[in-house]
């Protein structure tokens, strides 16, 4: 028999389905120190701290699904009950799921280091990155980050003026038994750098909300007649410094719509991307029983619901409301979501 990728899913945190902001104390039921492992891969650092310091409670974001089923797999078989895993992008998580002041420690090994992405649209650790790092830290929090790649490295340290971080770099061996550190040694290096952060000026992110969803009713639809939305906004504003590097555009695009005529139900797939963030949801064209139909983000779709989702919706109910026999109205409503 075939053996299964994870053992178990008690280790996954549902991202962004968890109410925000996260009760470490509630996920863990106890009060610990808690620390962050930044892409923790397949997860051998993680598991080894959670053992090691079995009075820390321990959180990984990582970002990809095949790597989360490895390190689910590394917990579960451990049996570790001071670790949680989320699949997704550490910003948008740090951003809108971890309160400010909660983090004592965050370790990052091997980060991809992208060479030629100067601009940091990339790379992890640009200097807005680092603040939004420091305000979940404690005050005296502390930063490990280690690499094989001395130009980014170099790249980091120039990052960290402004970002009320203390630091001293190191040479160090391999110390810490991961794949990345296993396959550079493999490629003969023995050296590598590690820059050992403190916080010492707290830098003021507050938690960033989800948007209250309004969603659109529609006097008809016809399915055979809708297009798909593809739209572009430019200059979100949010943040100066992304918005430099994106462009500050949000795009959303429709992908293909699903409809049942027997249920009059539909769904619109589509991909939402603006600064530091990308989605893909399902956002539904729901008749109701009074003969009209509600668009709104699908329920147990659990996006995060922010400015895009929001343009997203408008999107579908504009096009649902272009193709619509006789024409077409269109009334806003608040969500129920
Ligand atoms: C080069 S690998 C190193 C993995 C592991 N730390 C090791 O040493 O073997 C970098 C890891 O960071 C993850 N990653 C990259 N960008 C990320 C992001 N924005 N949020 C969360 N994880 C990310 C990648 O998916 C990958 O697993």
């Amino acid at each position: 028999m075939r053996e299964p990728f994870y053992r178990s899913l008690e280790h996954l945190l549902p991202w962004p389905a968890t109410a925000k902001p996260l009760d470490a104390a509630g996920v863990f039921g106890r009060h610990a120190p808690l620390e962050l492992e930044i892409g923790p891969g397949n997860g051998e650092y993680l598991a080894a701290m959670a053992a090691e310091r079995s009075a820390h409670d321990f959180l990984a974001v990582e970002l990809l699904w095949g790597r989360v089923k490895k390190c689910l797999r590394k917990l579960g078989g451990a049996r570790l009950t001071n670790a949680r895993l989320v699949c997704g992008n550490i910003g948008p998580v740090l951003a809108y799921l971890v309160p400010p002041r909660s983090l004592h420690a965050v370790h990052t090994l091997f980060p991809c280091p992208w060479p030629g992405d100067a601009a940091g649209a990339h790379r992890l650790y640009r200097a807005d990155f680092l603040r939004l790092v420091n305000s979940r830290l404690v005050d005296g929090g502390r930063v490990t980050l280690v690499t094989d790649n001395r130009p980014y490295f170099d790249w980091v340290l120039e990052q960290l003026p402004g970002t009320g971080f203390d630091g001293r770099t190191h040479a160090v061996g391999a110390d810490y038994g991961t794949k990345f550190e296993r396959k550079w040694v493999g490629g003969g290096q023995e050296r590598f750098h590690r820059l050992d952060l403190v916080k010492t000026e707290h830098q003021d992110l507050p938690l960033s909300p989800e948007v209250p969803m309004r969603s659109h009713v529609l006097s008809g639809f016809d399915p055979g007649a809708f297009q798909l939305p593809h739209r572009v906004l430019s200059g979100s504003g949010a943040d100066p410094e992304i918005d430099a590097v994106t462009g500050g555009v949000t795009r959303v695009v429709g992908r293909e719509l699903l409809y049942d005529p027997a249920r009059r139900q539909g769904l619109v797939r589509m991909v939402v991307v603006e600064p530091g963030l990308s989605q893909e949801l399902w956002i539904e064209i729901a008749g109701m029983a009074d003969g009209r139909f509600r668009v709104a983000p699908a329920r147990a779709c659990h996006a995060l619901l922010t400015d895009g989702v929001q343009l997203a919706v408008d999107a579908v109910a504009q096009a649902a409301g272009l193709a619509v026999v006789g024409g077409a109205q269109v009334d806003e409503v608040p969500s129920v979501l």
